[in-house]
């Protein structure tokens, strides 16, 4: 399972420590470093590598500590294909009215980054070398998506921490029976969310976010 595939691109994967990288990264630097890394090289991810961070994922806390989570780490290019068609036959129509509205020179320049990054993940997704899918069991006929979150989380941050890019979608929700289907997904563990992974082109970024000093509050509420 842990072996890697010839790769694709004919890259050769970067000689690293899997027992060593990511471990010296201060918790919340990384926290406060982590942010949506869509512009990814097509380079391989080493599996145990893949599997590095997914374990990270399986530490986070659910409920009873039930642990509903499947994780299926998509590599195949034909796969990869196959999800990035339906992937941009949903998002296109989804973004449409904000490409729209970013053609007023007043659209501000934050959303328009974040549209453009979203837009290039979308257009490259079938190049993303890892897809990396997160299902969960049900529970008395509901989702544990509230069980999912934290350790997608927890990826994200152990992505940030040995120095993978990565982000979240989960606009392929709109085609999730299908998707199930084709990753030979059991009918009562649907997958939640996509986590594509790959070595960055740009540096990681503190993202903009606003001060928590604005959303914390003591005692109550205090408008
Ligand atoms: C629940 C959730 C769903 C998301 N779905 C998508 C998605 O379908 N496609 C996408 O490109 N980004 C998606 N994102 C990523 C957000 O756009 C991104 O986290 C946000 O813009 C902040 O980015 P930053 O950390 O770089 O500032 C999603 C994020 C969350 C938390």
């Amino acid at each position: 399972m842990n072996e890697d595939p010839p790769s694709p691109t004919g890259a050769i994967d970067p000689e690293i420590d899997i027992e060593t990288i990511g471990e010296d990264v201060p918790l919340l630097e990384g926290i406060r470093t982590s942010c949506a890394v869509r512009r990814l090289k097509p380079d391989p991810v080493p599996r145990a590598l893949i599997r590095k961070v997914c374990e990270a994922g399986t530490f986070a806390p659910s409920g009873g500590n039930r642990q509903p989570w499947t994780f299926i780490a998509v590599t195949d290019p034909e796969r990869r294909a196959w999800f990035a068609e339906r992937y941009r036959a949903v998002f296109l129509p989804y973004i449409a009215p904000a490409r729209e509205r970013a053609k007023d020179p007043d659209f501000p320049a934050a959303k328009r980054k974040i549209m453009d990054g979203a837009i290039h993940l979308a257009e490259h997704m079938h190049e993303a070398p890892v897809h990396l899918f997160v299902a969960g069991w049900k529970r008395r006929g509901q989702p544990q998506i509230q069980a999912l979150f934290p350790a997608i989380e927890n990826i994200l941050l152990a992505c940030r921490a040995v120095g993978l890019g990565a982000s979240l979608t989960t606009l392929q929700q709109a085609f999730q029976e299908e998707l199930d289907a084709y990753l030979g997904l059991p009918k009562d563990t649907p997958t939640c969310a996509m986590i594509p992974i790959g070595w960055p082109k740009v540096k990681h970024r503190r993202p903009v976010r606003k001060s928590v000093d604005d959303c914390l509050h003591f005692e109550r509420f205090s408008g």
